[in-house]
């Protein structure tokens, strides 16, 4: 395992490496007599200005998980909350660092989520706080698009220089994965002068009037919010898993071509958005060869080829951008989530001639590159290069997947166990076929929240339970989630 700068002394977040044990296990590094109350302030703004203490890297529970004070929270919640915003598991929390969340019963849970996968320079990185701290008290908005400010630039810079292809880039800073995907989208229709999208089964784009057209799963992304945007169209994925025979890369691409050409035509075609590994439609790692021959059709027709790195960006699956596995050079990236270590920030990057193709003041957003988001953005990307988080995730990713693998042997529901660095996933199906199992994957994941582990599941089916640990995460502590992972499997 890769080893984190000065390992010995301080983790990347500011809290010690050592599993300290008290009274309250990692409760000693906080003050519990604080949550006598059922009081939702955070106990650090309760501390002396700077003084944060150390967040011990442990699982512990002190009460049933959700405990009794989220349990509350939860009916204030149910109260004043639409119900449609969910929440997969209603412990309230308090603090967070490195890969540990601290709920408001004084919980201390293993993060195997990080938000959707966005801390993966550690939640409250310690350089991520001391940037935005310095520049929320410089200033905190002017809105980019009336006076400017350095740190919208320098990320742009970033972005151009760390996504593939050495060709000239440019870059365009909005607040959401699924802003970023809708100015994709507007940047390819007026570089090319064309309508139609392409996009593939089992894809999720986000929420938005275009992206929810772009998404595949009905429920619970679609049901019911229609009409929705036009000219979007919908090829086969490859999905390895789920092929009814054997398939290459470049025969599915062939597949997903005839599919476009018979719906729609190439010459109608202003993009194809896809992302490198679906994220929400399941963790779908395509066979080799798939991206690269979608990649080249679209070259050779003239679509702008788009990779959606919203989830698979910022080294995730082992290298900084998910499409440099296989040397695909994307005309246009998506990239959010892990890109500001949890400030709200998402950007397309691409070719100098396509995002200068649009005229002055056709893209662009009041908050899009928050002065705060981007000093955030610049601290997390540094965090990422120096201490270089894309290799560990590749280390990470290869002690999950030999741990999830050596379960599938005695386990016949794990119908496949996949993925790519620290972006690892498997899929519950009814043994001895591929039909999904839904249920058991639920079942999973809650023995595993009641544990004190955060796991997520996800795919057009439901079945599948998906891995993002923080990329700073402990080893011992990954360890520990995937011994409590493994119980659950097995019903213990
Ligand atoms: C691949 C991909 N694209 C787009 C989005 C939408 O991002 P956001 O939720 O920030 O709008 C997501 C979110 O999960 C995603 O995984």
């Amino acid at each position: 395992m890769r080893a984190l700068r000065d390992p010995s002394a301080t983790c990347p977040w500011g809290g010690e490496i050592s599993h300290r044990s008290g009274p309250h296990g990692p409760g000693a590094q906080y003050d519990l007599s604080m949550t006598d109350a059922l009081d939702t302030r955070s106990h650090v703004a309760l501390l002396p200005p700077g003084a944060v203490a150390p967040l011990a890297q442990r699982r512990h529970l002190v009460t049933e998980v959700p405990g009794p004070r989220s349990r509350a929270l939860h009916e204030r919640r149910n109260a004043a909350v639409a119900a449609g915003v969910g929440s997969t598991l209603p412990v309230y929390i308090e603090r967070a660092g490195g890969g540990v969340l601290v709920d408001v019963d004084g919980n201390a849970l293993i993060d195997l989520g990080s938000g959707i996968a966005v801390v993966g320079v550690g939640n409250a990185n310690p350089r991520v706080v001391e940037a935005v701290t310095e520049q929320v008290a410089r200033f905190t908005h002017t809105c980019f698009m009336v006076t400017p400010y350095e740190g919208y630039v320098a990320v742009c810079e970033a972005l151009n220089r760390l996504t593939p292809g050495g060709h000239a880039k440019k870059s365009a800073l909005f607040n959401s994965g699924a802003e970023a995907v809708e100015n994709a989208v507007k940047v390819a229709r007026h570089a090319t002068g064309r309508d139609a999208v392409v996009v593939f089964d089992h894809a999720y784009h986000g929420r938005t009037n275009l992206t929810m057209a772009m998404t595949a799963k009905a429920m619970p992304y679609k049901n019911g919010f229609g009409p929705f945007a036009g000219e979007v169209y919908r090829a086969p994925m490859s999905y390895p898993f789920r092929e009814e025979g054997a398939i290459t890369g470049e025969q599915a691409a062939a597949r997903a071509i005839a599919v476009i050409d018979r719906q729609v035509g190439a010459g109608q075609v202003a993009a194809v958005v896809i992302e490198p590994i679906q994220g929400e439609g399941g963790f779908v790692v395509p066979e080799p060869g798939f991206l690269p021959a979608v990649a080249d059709w679209c070259t050779v027709n003239g679509i702008v080829f788009v990779a959606d790195e919203i989830q698979t960006g910022f080294g995730r699956t082992g290298v900084m951008f998910a499409c440099e596995h296989e040397g695909v050079v994307p005309d246009l990236i998506t990239t959010a989530k892990g890109i500001a270590g949890g400030l709200p920030l998402a950007a397309v990057t691409g070719r100098a001639e396509l995002m200068d193709a649009v005229h002055g003041g056709g893209l662009g957003g009041t908050y899009g590159g928050n002065p705060v988001a981007c000093a955030a953005a610049l601290a997390a990307i540094a965090a990422m290069v120096d201490d270089d988080l894309p290799g560990r995730a590749k280390d990470l990713g290869e002690l999950m997947l030999a741990r999830l693998r050596s379960l599938a042997v005695d386990h016949p529901q794990i119908g496949d166990v996949r993925g790519r660095g620290a972006m690892v996933a498997f899929e519950l199906v009814h043994p001895g076929g591929t039909e999904p199992d839904a249920a058991e994957a639920a079942r999973i994941s809650a023995a595993c929240h009641r544990a004190g582990v955060v796991t997520l599941t996800c795919g057009t089916f439901g079945n599948v339970l998906r891995l993002l640990p923080p990329l700073v995460i402990d080893e011992a502590l990954l360890t520990e989630a995937l011994d409590v992972l493994a119980d659950a499997v097995a019903g213990r």
